[in-house]
């Protein structure tokens, strides 16, 4: 949030009165001064409702002749995200890397059969902080891979990227925000991703493997970074995450749960569909996280005070308190990012929050009360 809040603020003295501000980069953390220039040159439209579920969620061949996997032109977005990234260069999403919500849930299901009630979640949930929610978008990713020289130019949008809430430490091929790159396929970690398979699943990655690798990236972090937080919502996201690549990655006409890696590989560093890929052959809801879980747990909290040091976090939800996980988001996070909307932006940040608390209040929030700290129109 505060690399992305620099940037905006020099894009703005930049500018002076007139300036052009990309209508997919998010309008978090903006001081009230930003948001008076900016918000009245924004017009919400309410979007359709969100795409309902799969009819037909049987397997089927997603690197079909209408996706064909593309390479990155100049100007594309990708970002953390392998599932949203390989969407994008198959055109299951638009290949620029801008998107609406709409457009995240329909693919996630299409392509990858995920289920609606979790698309859902995770779309108005990182939409939320990581998007524009008057404009309806939002990029998947920092920085457009095809064109910044190596190391990168500072990012400009933070989309997906940008670090906190979702975004997070200790993930499988990304390294952590405090070491500068977020965001790139790091060769070095899917080493160790090539390396924990070979040690715990006999060449393949698989639940037991994504056990000890979540075990080890949080190892890792609490040894190396003095600023690793892993607290919610991102607490939830990471054991999720590791069960994805078992969840999704694998060809859904295959029953035995092993990813290979060169299958992995190409998802994770060349956002691609292996040729002839079907897609699961059920409606995926995150399945194993509670495995990987399971194999290490541990508790919320960050280090303090320097490396070494994790502390719990009693305020942080864990798995037994769901609501608080959306109390918290919506309460603090939310709130913390908009302490006093108006005009459109109010109606649109409503509009969304209760589309989150739907797609909560679905699945493991169900019975949770819904918060309206912005009143209730
Ligand atoms: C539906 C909307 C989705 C959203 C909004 C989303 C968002 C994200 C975000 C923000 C991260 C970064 C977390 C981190 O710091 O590591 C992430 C990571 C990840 N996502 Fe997604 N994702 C979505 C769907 C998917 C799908 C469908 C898949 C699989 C097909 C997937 C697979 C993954 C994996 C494996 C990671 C972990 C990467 C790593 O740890 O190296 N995601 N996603
Ligand atoms: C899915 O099923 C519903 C209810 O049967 C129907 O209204 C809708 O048209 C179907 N959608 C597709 C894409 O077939
Ligand atoms: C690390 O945390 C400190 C204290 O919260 C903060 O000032 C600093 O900007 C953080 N650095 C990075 C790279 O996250
Ligand atoms: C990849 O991550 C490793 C381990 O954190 C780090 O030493 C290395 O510099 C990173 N490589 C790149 C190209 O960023
Ligand atoms: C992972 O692979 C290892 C080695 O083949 C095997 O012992 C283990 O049972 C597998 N775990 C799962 C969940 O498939
Ligand atoms: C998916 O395929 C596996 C075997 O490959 C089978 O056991 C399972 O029942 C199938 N699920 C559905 C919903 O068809
Ligand atoms: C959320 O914040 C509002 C306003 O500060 C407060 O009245 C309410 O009790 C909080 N809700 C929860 C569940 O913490």
């Amino acid at each position: 949030m505060l690399k992305l809040f620099f940037v905006q603020t020099a894009l703005l003295a930049l500018s002076g009165t007139t300036f052009a501000y990309p209508s997919h980069m998010s309008l978090a953390g903006l001081t009230r001064e930003q948001l008076d220039q900016i918000v009245p040159t924004l017009t919400f439209t309410p979007p359709p409702p969100p795409p309902a579920p799969l009819n037909d969620t049987s397997a089927k061949l997603v690197n079909d002749p209408a996706h064909p996997w593309q390479p990155l032109r100049a100007g594309d977005i990708r970002g953390v995200c392998p599932g949203l990234n390989t969407l994008a260069s198959h055109g299951y999403l638009p290949r620029n890397g801008i998107v609406t919500p709409n457009q995240i849930i329909e693919a996630a299901q299409d392509g990858f059969n995920m289920d609606n009630t979790l698309a859902r979640f995770l779309a108005y949930g990182t939409f939320l902080v990581d998007g524009n929610v008057v404009t309806n978008e939002m990029s998947i990713g920092s920085k457009s891979a095809a064109t910044g020289p190596d190391p990168p130019a500072p990012a400009i949008v933070g989309g997906l990227d940008t670090h906190a809430v979702f975004e997070g430490d200790a993930s499988m091929t990304r390294q952590d925000f405090f070491f500068g790159n977020n965001h790139d396929f790091n060769e070095t970690l899917f080493d160790q991703f090539v390396e924990f398979s070979n040690r715990f699943g006999a060449g393949k990655y698989n639940l037991t493997v994504a056990g000890e690798l979540r075990h080890q990236r949080i190892q890792q972090s609490i040894a190396t970074n003095p600023n690793f937080t892993f607290v919610a919502p991102r607490y939830f996201t990471a054991f999720a995450e590791s069960a994805f690549p078992v969840d999704f990655f694998i060809d859904g006409r295959d029953s035995n749960g092993q990813l290979e890696m060169d299958v992995a590989r190409s998802f994770f560093q060349n956002s691609r569909f292996p040729d002839g890929f079907f897609r699961p052959n059920h409606s995926v809801t995150g399945e194993g996280s509670d495995v990987v879980f399971a194999a290490h747990p541990i508790e919320p909290g960050r280090n303090v005070g320097g490396v070494n040091n994790y502390v719990l976090d009693p305020t942080s939800a864990d798995f037994t308190t769901p609501c608080l996980l959306y109390t918290n988001f919506v309460n603090e996070t939310i709130v913390g990012l908009y302490p006093s909307p108006t005009g459109d932006l109010r109606t649109a940040l409503n509009f969304y929050l209760n589309l989150f608390f739907e797609a909560f209040d679905n699945s493991e929030g169900s019975g949770c009360t819904q918060l309206f700290p912005y009143g209730q129109d």
